[in-house]
C-alpha cells in the first residue's frame, strides 16, 4: 500500500542567491549572477524540504546531488555538533558550493565531486540522506539507493524531493507546448536524465524496497516555482534550461526568434504582481534504512495542506 500525505504552502520568495544545477539549467548557465536562480526558483519547495528533514544538532547529513549546496549548507547550520557532506557529479557545482560555504564561514560542511551511485562513502556513517531533486538521474537507481543506504547508520533516514509526473508540472508542460512545432523540438531526455523518473510512488517504493529501505512515505508538495520578477528575467532563466537550450541551438536564427517569442508569451501569461510563477507538483519521499534481513514493509502517501 502506498501512503500519500499533505504538506503546507507558503508564498514568499526572495530571488537572489546563486545556483543553477544541471538537470534544469545546463552547466553553461549555472551559477551566473542574475535576477533568478535555482535556489530562488525552489524557495517554497526548500521550506517544505527543510521541515521534512528535521535535522538535529548531532546529525551527520549526506546531501545527494547537492548542486551548489544550498541544502547542504542549511543542513550544516542545523547540525551544529554534526556535519554535512554534499556530493555532486559536477565539478563546477562543487567548486561553487565550496566557495559559498567558505565565504559563509561554515566549518562543518564539506563537498566532494562524486557519483553517488558508486562512490565509496564511509560505511554506516550518516544519520540522514537528503536531496533536493538530485536523485532522479541515476543509471541504476537500485544500485544507487543501496550504495547510499550503506553509508547510513542502521535505521538512518532518507528525505528527498522529486518531481511528480510531467503532466502535473505546469512549468514543464508549458515549456514543451511553447516549443512544439519547432523541428524535433523537445527532445526526449537522454537515459538517466529524466527529471520525472521517480514520479511514480509504486516504482519508487519498488526501487527503495529492493535497495534495502523500509517505511517509505510520499508527501504531496503542491508549490509553485518562481521564474523571476518579470518576463525578461524569466525568459533569460528558462532559455538556460537544458531542454530549452537544446532546442534553441538546433534552430536557425529566425526559427529561434519565433520560439523565443512563443516562450515569452507563455511566461507573460504566468505573470503575477510578484513575478512569474508556474504550478508544480513534487513528492517528499521519506524512508528508513532496513535494519537487518529483508522483507518489505508498508509505504504511505499523504498530501500538503
Ligand atoms: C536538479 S539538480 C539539483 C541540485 C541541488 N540539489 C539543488 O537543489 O540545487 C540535480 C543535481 O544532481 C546531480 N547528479 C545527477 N546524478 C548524480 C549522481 N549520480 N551523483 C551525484 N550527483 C548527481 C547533478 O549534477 C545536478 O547538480
Amino acid at each position: 500500500m502506498v501512503r500519500v500525505m499533505e504538506a503546507d504552502h507558503q508564498h514568499t520568495v526572495e530571488p537572489g542567491s546563486l545556483a543553477g544545477p544541471a538537470g534544469r539549467p545546463g552547466p553553461a548557465t549555472a551559477n551566473r549572477l542574475g535576477s533568478v536562480d535555482y535556489d530562488a526558483e525552489l524557495r517554497l519547495h526548500n521550506e517544505v524540504l527543510r521541515r521534512a528533514c528535521g535535522i538535529r544538532r548531532h546529525d551527520h547529513v549526506l546531501d545527494v546531488g547537492c548542486g551548489t549546496g544550498q541544502t547542504t549548507r542549511e543542513a550544516a547550520r542545523m547540525a551544529t555538533a554534526g556535519s554535512a557532506l554534499g556530493v555532486d557529479l559536477s565539478a563546477q557545482m562543487i567548486d561553487r558550493a565550496r566557495e559559498i560555504a567558505q565565504a559563509e564561514g561554515l566549518r562543518n560542511v564539506t563537498f566532494e565531486r562524486a557519483d553517488a551511485q558508486v562512490h565509496r562513502f564511509p560505511p554506516k556513517h550518516f544519520d540522514l540522506t537528503i536531496s533536493r531533486f538530485g536523485t532522479m538521474f541515476f543509471d541504476d537507481p537500485v544500485a544507487a539507493f543501496a550504495n547510499i543506504g550503506r553509508a547510513l547508520r542502521p535505521a538512518g533516514r532518507l528525505v528527498m524531493l522529486v518531481w511528480q509526473d510531467h503532466e502535473r508540472n505546469e512549468w514543464d508542460v508549458a515549456i514543451h507546448r511553447s516549443l512544439e512545432g519547432f523541428g524535433d523540438a523537445v527532445a526526449v531526455a537522454p537515459e538517466g536524465q529524466n527529471p520525472f523518473s521517480l514520479a511514480n510512488p509504486t516504482t519508487v517504493e519498488g526501487i527503495l524496497d529492493a535497495a534495502g529501505w523500509v517505511d517509505v512515505t510520499f508527501t504531496d508538495v503542491h508549490e509553485p516555482v518562481y521564474y523571476g520578477p518579470d518576463v525578461a528575467a524569466a525568459l533569460d532563466w528558462v532559455r538556460g534550461f537544458t531542454c530549452t537550450n537544446d532546442v534553441l541551438k538546433r534552430l536557425d536564427p529566425l526559427a529561434a526568434d519565433r520560439a523565443l517569442e512563443r516562450l515569452r508569451e507563455t511566461l507573460a501569461a504566468h505573470a503575477r504582481r510578484d513575478g512569474i510563477w508556474f504550478d508544480s507538483r513534487a513528492w517528499i519521499v521519506t524512508a528508513r534504512r532496513r535494519r537487518t534481513g529483508h522483507g518489505s514493509s508498508a509505504s504511505s502517501c499523504t498530501s500538503q495542506t
